[in-house]
């Protein structure tokens, strides 16, 4: 089997998720990293072990040893590098949101399916091995039809008026905030888990903090604490910080989820529950390796991540026995064995089934947080149409 080489692009705090994630594949190497100055990018090259270091994000899309290229930036430059990559015939791992609007991730889309290139988008909590399970249970009828599907996504890491990053800045991290960055992931595991599509959001969000004191050095990811207050510059605020959202499912389920980046205590508690007709089963994140199962009739059982108990769909997605844990950083890998397994068949989104999320669930994705920011402003019960997000 060939050896497939990769670029990394933005070697932030996911960037170098990307690149572990990729190395521990064995089949893929990843040749080139690029930053935002070729000195920050030699620093991370060197850090990394990554031979060959860029200063411009576009020559390492132009490198011809590059042929997946890994677009982990700030999202204002999801389209410009996306599209690049799609124009230059490689295939694209792109960082969530998509874009910054639903009118950028149909674009990709569309030229995505026009070139003919492998695309995924970087939903991993639907990669860890007991939401697998969830999936398969629900999709086998195990619990019934689905009435009921909601959780939270909870953070704290904006809490204070001198907590800082890019994402707040619309102009870098696009409209909407809280929605867009961890709204997504939950909407997109709601509907993974579950099988159903959003079709209708009712939103209420909210800016806690109208004004914020940025820091004089930009930090990077989560490295933002412990700046002295002379350090700041005091900004209007614009972008949420959470927000309500009931939902309606295709088919008939009702749901609810609240999503906050300033919920202290809370570092990335991501919860999903789905109750159906004669069971519930429910999933936190932070406790990844274990799935609650709900009964009305009999004790509810805890079913730990152990691949001799697990369905077969979801036990590829195990590597280790039960009591050894697996999280976050396995199921960034288990999205990308997918997606290089994928392009090693030589698969086409266009005809073949992607077992990975591609920009069509970017798209998607996009057009529910749109939904959400409009009901939000509105008021109102906002739908989506079934034809937009297909
Ligand atoms: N899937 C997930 O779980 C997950 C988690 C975190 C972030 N993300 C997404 O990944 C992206 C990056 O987020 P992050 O948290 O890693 O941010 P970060 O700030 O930690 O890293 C971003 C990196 O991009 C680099 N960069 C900025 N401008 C650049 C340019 N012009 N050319 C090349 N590099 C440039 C920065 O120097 C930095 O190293 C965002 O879109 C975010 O939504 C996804």
């Amino acid at each position: 089997m060939t050896t497939i080489k990769a670029g990394v692009i933005g070697a932030g705090f996911i960037g170098v998720a990307h690149v572990e994630a990729l190395r521990r594949l064995g089949s893929v190497e990843v040749v080139a990293v690029a930053g935002s100055s070729l000195a920050s990018a030699q620093r991370k090259a060197q850090e990394l072990h990554v031979p060959q270091a860029y200063g411009d994000w576009r020559q390492l899309v132009a490198d011809p040893d590059v042929q997946v290229v890994h677009n982990c930036t700030p999202n204002y430059l999801h389209r410009q590098v996306n599209l690049a990559t799609i124009a230059a015939g490689k295939h694209v791992v792109a960082e969530k949101p998509l874009g910054v609007s639903s009118q950028e991730t149909a674009e990709m889309l569309q030229a995505a399916r026009q070139a003919g290139v492998v695309h995924a988008v970087n939903f991993n909590y639907r990669m860890y091995p007991l939401v697998q399970e969830a999936r398969a249970r629900l999709a086998a009828g195990d619990l019934g039809p689905v009435r009921l599907v909601h959780g939270n996504y909870l953070q704290d890491w904006l809490l204070l008026d001198t907590d800082y990053n890019w994402r707040i800045d619309p102009a870098v991290g696009g409209p909407s905030r809280a929605m867009a960055d961890i709204g997504s992931h939950w909407c997109d595991l709601a509907q993974f888990v579950s099988g159903l599509l959003i079709s209708e959001v009712c939103a209420d969000i909210t800016t806690f903090l109208p004004r914020r004191r940025r820091p004089r050095r930009a930090a990077e990811t989560f490295a933002g604490v412990g700046q002295r207050p002379a350090d700041f510059d005091e900004l209007p605020i614009a972008s949420e910080d959470y927000g309500s959202i009931l939902l309606g499912f295709q088919g008939g389920a009702r749901g609810a989820c609240v999503i906050s980046q300033v919920s202290a205590g809370h570092k990335n508690h991501l919860t999903l529950e789905v109750d159906g007709a004669t069971g519930s089963l429910a999933w936190n994140q932070e406790e990844p390796n274990t799935l609650w199962l709900g009964h009305r009739g009999a004790p509810n059982q805890v079913l730990p991540k152990d691949p001799a108990l697990l369905h077969p769909q979801a036990k590829p997605y195990a590597h280790y026995p039960g009591g050894h844990g697996e999280a976050y950083p396995d199921g960034i890998a288990n999205l990308f064995r997918n997606v290089y397994r994928f392009i090693q068949a030589g698969g086409d989104p266009r005809h073949d089934a992607a077992d990975f999320p591609t920009f069509v669930d970017g798209h998607r994705a996009a057009l529910v947080v749109e939904a959400i920011m409009r009901s939000a402003q509105e008021r109102r019960w906002v739908g989506l149409g079934e034809k937009d997000a297909d």
